[in-house]
């Protein structure tokens, strides 16, 4: 058995974690494992490196991935579709383990229909994946945005100022609402509920009303004023469509500062959330993930996602599990309205 594996789209901490786990209960099976480098983006180059115990020691606490990653998308062209499914005859390949988010995997869901095995395994900081209730890679972001979170609740205090902290996710308000409710932000706003500037402003006003003068708000990247709607960095799309998001926390800064004369300023934490070392809480979804891809392809239980379900990691179909995103529910959403204001 010949296995491949790749990381495609945007890095994420835990990546190392599962090539480690996919690798260290391969061997022990008897397989033999290639790192594919780049995502789908090295199978259509035909780039690949052997992974044997020595490559994978040392990475379980690493950010990143040791074998690179990318955003190219292999079914744009037919010509780069022909060379990704030559190519994986040329590698030899059994199966490929594809770890990544909804577009890797969407990838993975049409490679398996077009006869190569292939397992998914969820990627993602923003937590949207329909088929999981976690991805790895989502405890870590929020934990580092919840620390962020403290820290500037000394300085904003310390100014009397108003904070606008805009965090990655996305067209999902995980990592705001998760972070906003741990780091105790004054509001929070995702792209599942758009919102009024004014109705920003009444919960500044009510704080210093109550002697509170400086207030803490948590944006989303993809959250979005009713009056201007979605703010993006450019006009550009991707490979596999996705608009870069972004601009957000600047714009309401502004219209903050310009409507309640209040100083205000905004924190965009960007790549910072991706980068470091993964949680333990996900270095061991992490690696659960990749012991149970190992144990799908033992099975011959192709075109799936490992998935957590409660406590439980089961296998669902790589279709089902990229067909939509997984936004925040409003009784989820309603919990942290609680400490608005
Ligand atoms: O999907 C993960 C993510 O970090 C999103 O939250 C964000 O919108 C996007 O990737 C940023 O992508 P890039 O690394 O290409 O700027």
């Amino acid at each position: 058995m010949k296995v491949g594996i790749l990381t495609g789209g945007g890095d994420c901490p835990g990546l190392n974690a599962v090539i480690r786990a996919v690798v260290k209960k391969g061997l022990a099976n008897g397989y033999t494992l290639v790192g594919i480098k780049d995502g789908w983006k090295g199978l259509i180059e035909n780039r690949s490196v052997p992974l044997t115990s020595k490559e994978v020691s040392g990475i379980l606490p690493r950010g990143g991935t040791i074998l690179g990653t990318s955003r190219t998308n292999p079914l744009k062209s037919e010509e780069d579709t022909k060379k990704a499914i030559d190519n994986v005859k040329a590698m030899g390949l059994d199966v490929i383990v594809a770890i990544g988010g909804d577009d890797t995997l969407g990838v993975a869901a049409r490679f398996f229909e077009m006869g190569i095995n292939t397992v998914g395994v969820p990627k993602t900081i923003d937590n949207d994946l329909s088929g999981t209730d976690v991805t790895f890679g989502f405890d870590t972001a929020v934990g580092i945005v919840t620390e962020a979170l403290d820290r500037l609740h000394s300085t904003t205090e310390a100014h009397h100022r108003i904070m606008v902290v805009e965090v990655m996710g996305r067209h999902a308000g995980w990592i705001a609402v998760h972070s906003g409710i741990a780091g105790g932000a004054d509001m929070i706003l995702i792209p599942e509920k758009p919102f009024d500037v004014n109705d920003v402003i009444k919960v500044v006003d009510k704080r210093r009303a109550e002697g509170k003068n400086f207030s803490i708000i948590v944006t989303a990247e993809g959250a979005y004023p009713k009056e201007a709607g979605m703010i993006t960095m450019d006009k550009e799309r991707d490979a596999f469509g996705n608009v870069r998001l972004g601009g957000v926390g600047e714009h309401l800064a502004e219209e903050l500062e310009k409507r309640t004369g209040l100083e205000t300023r905004f924190v965009v934490l960007g790549h910072l959330q991706r980068g470091g070392t993964p949680t333990a809480y996900d270095r061991v979804l992490a690696t659960r993930y990749g012991l149970k891809a190992v144990d799908l392809i033992e099975e011959g239980n192709f075109g799936k996602m490992v998935a957590l379900r409660g406590n439980d990691i089961i296998a669902v179909c790589l279709d089902e599990a990229t067909k939509k995103t997984r936004t925040v529910d409003d009784e989820f959403y309603k919990l942290a309205e609680v400490f608005f204001g």
